[in-house]
């Protein structure tokens, strides 16, 4: 038996139980990894409320993403062996101290990379590159808005969108927020919860507006995030911390300057095992290069994973938190 957090009904944090649990030998492509660490990241919340169902139903062990080292390999895996140090983001089973793990979505871990700095950026960093580098392309002197700069995201993407070139902006909910961010690649910082963002956008870009917005606030941020877009400028809604963007007209592009909207998620990004290496080598490189750091600003025992997620959806954490068993 060993340590794991599950849920066996949905709702607050409180539902998140500190508990025992079997872990069978790994069947066909599947690992056993040893958690080092597990990532603590919003979409964890989802699934705990049942905003996301969980495609294993209940009760499951919840979290998405960790680092660790494979202690056994089940029949049909041929390039992972016991022994080997590992990362992933795959759909729950995170928070615990050992778990099995399709083996297809793991990668090794580089030299450099230590599990804890890896469990904090997996899910987070690929994400940055994806949304950076894929789903709307940054180049130099771009005007690119992040929501949220602080976040675990946020960090990253800051920091990673100023090393592409780009004026960088990005909104907090403080002014310790605003002092991080800055330090962590915003050119500009708005206190989006006592400011007009969308005033602040048009005087720092002279009225230019950006050619992206990056938002995974969600709700409180829309629709005012379409009017800090550019005509023929991309909407990039990728979450919903605040609660779900809700039903609106089409039209609502055209009028705000034939905008382009889209709703991605990491798991078709890194759907094909292809992608997944490609997306977690141009993270790992990063990172390696010194050009984004990986600040892990909340460390708890694995037990403590009901107070990680009331301090997250408190607003109460900056950059990534990580769990350790
Ligand atoms: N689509 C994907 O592939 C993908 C992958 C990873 C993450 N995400 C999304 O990216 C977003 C950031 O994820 P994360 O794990 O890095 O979290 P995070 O940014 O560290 O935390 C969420 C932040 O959102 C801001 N926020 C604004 N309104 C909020 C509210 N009503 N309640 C709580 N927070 C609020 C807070 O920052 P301020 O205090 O500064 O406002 C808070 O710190 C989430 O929406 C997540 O679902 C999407």
């Amino acid at each position: 038996m060993v340590a794991a957090v599950r849920v066996h009904k949905t709702g607050g944090p409180e539902v998140l139980t500190y508990e025992d649990v079997s872990v069978p030998a790994p069947g066909q492509g599947q690992i056993k990894v040893k958690n080092h660490a597990s990532g603590v990241n919003f979409i964890d919340t989802y699934f705990r409320m049942g905003m996301y169902p969980s495609p294993v139903g209940l009760p499951f062990v919840s979290g998405n993403e960790g680092a660790g080292e494979v202690i056994a390999v089940g029949p049909g895996v041929t390039d992972l062996k016991a022994g080997d140090r590992v990362a992933y983001v795959a759909t729950l089973g995170a928070y615990a101290a050992e778990r099995l793990l399709p083996a297809d979505r793991a990668v090794k871990l580089p030299d450099k990379i230590g599990y804890e700095q890896a469990a904090a950026m997996m899910l987070k960093g690929m994400t940055a590159q994806y949304l950076l580098r894929r789903t709307f392309k940054v180049e130099k002197g771009n005007n690119v808005l992040i929501h949220a700069a602080a976040g675990g995201v946020g960090l990253i993407a800051c920091q990673w969108a100023n090393h592409l070139g780009a004026n960088v902006i990005g909104t907090v909910g403080s002014k310790e927020k605003a002092e991080l961010a800055k330090k962590n690649g915003a050119h500009h910082v708005i206190l989006y919860r006592d400011e007009d963002f969308v005033a602040k956008v048009k005087e720092i870009t002279g009225g230019k507006l950006c050619d992206v917005v990056y938002d995974g606030v969600g709700k409180a941020t829309f629709p005012a995030s379409l009017d800090c877009i550019r005509p023929l400028g991309m909407f990039v809604s990728f979450g919903s911390a605040s609660g779900q963007v809700e039903a609106f007209n089409i039209n609502i592009l055209q009028t705000k300057g034939s905008l382009f909207a889209t709703r991605p998620t990491l798991n078709h990004y890194a759907a094909k095992r292809e992608d997944l290496v490609r997306t977690a080598n141009d993270l790992f490189d990063v990172v390696a290069s010194g050009a984004v750091k990986i600040p892990v600003n909340q460390k708890y025992p694995l037990k403590d994973a009901q107070k990680a997620h009331r301090d997250l959806e408190g607003r109460n954490t900056t950059g990534s938190s990580i769990l350790v068993p």
